[in-house]
C-alpha cells in the first residue's frame, strides 16, 4: 500500500509542476483531493487489508492529503504572483517614451484663474497662506462668531467627518469638511505677528443640492488684512484694483449691504457682467449669464468683527482688518464666458480643452 502512496505523491507532484494556471490547478486538486480522493483510497484495496492495516494507511493518507493542500495553497501563491507580475510589466508606462507635442495639456481653467488671482495679490504685497481641508468646529465656526446653534451655521450646508470619529470629540473639536477659506483667518491671526496681508486660495466644500452655480466641491480666495488704521476704504479699493487687473478696466464694482457673523460692516460684491458688459442683454436677449441684472455676485466681505479680533489676542480698539471671502469657480466663469460652474467639474474634454 505504502508504494501505492508513493507512486500517488509522486504524480501529483509531476502533476503540480507542469501547471501554469489557476484553473488547472483548481482541476488538479479536484481531482486528487475532491470526492476522488476517496475512490483512489478504495481503489487501492483498503477493503481487503486488515484493521491494523487499515488505520496505519489512513494515518498516511491523512498526512499525504494535508502535504497535497499545502502544495496547492502555496502553488495557488506562487502563480497568482505570477499574474501580477505579468500585468504590471504589460501595464507600466514608460515614461521616457517621447511624445507628441500637441499632447502636452494645459492648466484647467481654475488653476489658471487661481494664479492669475495670486500673482494680482503677491504684487499688492500679499503673502499666500494655506490651511487644512478637513477643519475643526473652533476654527470653521466658533472662532468666526458663528457659536452652535447660531442660525446662521444654517447658510454653511456641512460635511461633518463620520459619527465614529467625531461622537468621541469634544465640543469644538468635531471635524468637518471645512466649509469656507475663512477658518484659515484664525490660524493667521494666532500665528502670525501684525500687520497680517494675505490670501488663501483653494477648496472648500458644501453639502449642496447641485446646480448651475452651487456645487459640492469648489474654489475660494480669502482674503485678510489686519494692522493699525485699515479702514473700509482700503478694502474697496484694493477689491477694484483686482478686478479691473482680472477681467478690465470698465469692469465696476458694487458693494451691497449683508450680513456675515465674522465681519461688521459685511457686504456682498458685484461685478458688473462680462458676458453682456453690463447691459443685462446680449443681442437683444436677457443675458442668462446675470439674469438680465447687469450683475453677478462674486464675493463676501467685510471689517473683521472686533469679537473676531478678540479671540486671535489681538486689541480691536488698537488695530482693525477687513477680509473677503470670492468663488473662484464664478470669477473663472467670468473671464471665461462659461456659462455654469458646474461644467468645470465634468471633466468633458471638449469643455476643458478650449481654454
Ligand atoms: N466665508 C464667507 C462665505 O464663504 C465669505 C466671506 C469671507 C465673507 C470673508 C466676509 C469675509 O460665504
Amino acid at each position: 500500500m505504502d508504494v501505492n502512496l508513493t507512486e500517488l505523491e509522486k504524480r501529483f507532484l509531476s502533476e503540480l509542476e507542469v501547471i501554469e494556471s489557476i484553473g488547472a490547478l483548481e482541476l488538479l486538486e479536484a481531482d486528487y483531493l475532491g470526492k476522488k480522493w476517496k475512490l483512489k483510497a478504495i481503489l487501492w484495496g483498503i477493503k481487503d487489508m486488515s484493521i491494523e492495516e487499515k488505520k496505519q494507511i489512513g494515518v498516511k493518507a491523512n498526512e499525504l492529503k494535508n502535504s497535497f493542500t499545502d502544495f496547492l495553497v502555496s502553488k495557488k501563491e506562487a502563480l497568482k504572483k505570477a499574474l501580477i507580475e505579468k500585468r504590471v510589466q504589460e501595464e507600466s508606462i514608460d515614461v521616457t517614451l517621447s511624445y507628441s507635442s500637441k499632447m502636452r495639456g494645459h492648466k484647467h481653467p481654475i488653476s489658471h484663474t487661481t494664479e492669475l488671482l495670486e500673482d494680482i495679490f503677491i504684487s499688492l504685497g500679499f503673502k499666500i497662506e494655506d490651511g487644512p481641508q478637513i477643519e475643526d468646529e473652533r476654527h470653521n465656526f466658533d472662532m468666526l462668531n458663528i457659536p452652535d446653534n447660531h442660525p446662521a451655521r444654517d447658510v454653511w450646508d456641512t460635511f461633518w467627518i463620520s459619527d465614529e470619529i467625531n461622537n468621541h470629540k469634544n465640543p469644538g473639536e468635531k471635524l468637518l469638511l471645512r466649509t469656507h477659506t475663512s477658518p484659515v483667518q484664525i490660524r493667521t491671526m494666532l500665528s502670525q505677528d501684525l500687520p497680517i496681508k494675505v490670501i488663501v486660495p483653494w477648496r472648500v466644500f458644501r453639502y449642496e443640492q447641485e446646480d448651475a452655480r452651487h456645487t459640492c466641491n469648489f474654489y475660494q480666495l480669502e482674503g485678510l488684512v489686519v494692522g493699525e488704521g485699515v479702514t473700509f476704504w482700503d478694502l474697496k479699493w484694493t477689491l477694484d484694483t483686482v478686478m479691473k487687473e482680472l477681467l478690465g478696466k470698465k469692469t465696476e464694482l458694487r458693494f451691497r449691504p449683508s450680513i456675515f457673523p465674522f465681519t461688521e460692516p459685511s457686504a456682498e460684491v458685484d461685478v458688473s457682467c462680462q458676458i453682456c458688459g453690463g447691459t443685462g442683454r446680449v443681442w437683444d436677449r436677457r443675458c442668462s449669464m446675470c439674469s438680465g441684472t447687469g450683475w453677478v455676485e462674486l464675493l463676501g466681505a467685510g471689517m473683521v468683527h472686533p469679537k473676531v479680533l478678540e479671540g486671535c489676542g489681538i486689541d480691536p480698539m488698537k488695530y482693525s482688518g477687513f477680509a473677503f471671502g470670492m468663488g473662484i469657480d464664478r470669477i473663472a466663469a467670468q473671464r471665461f464666458w462659461v456659462s455654469s460652474s458646474r461644467m468645470f467639474y465634468q471633466s468633458k474634454l471638449k469643455m476643458n480643452e478650449q481654454f
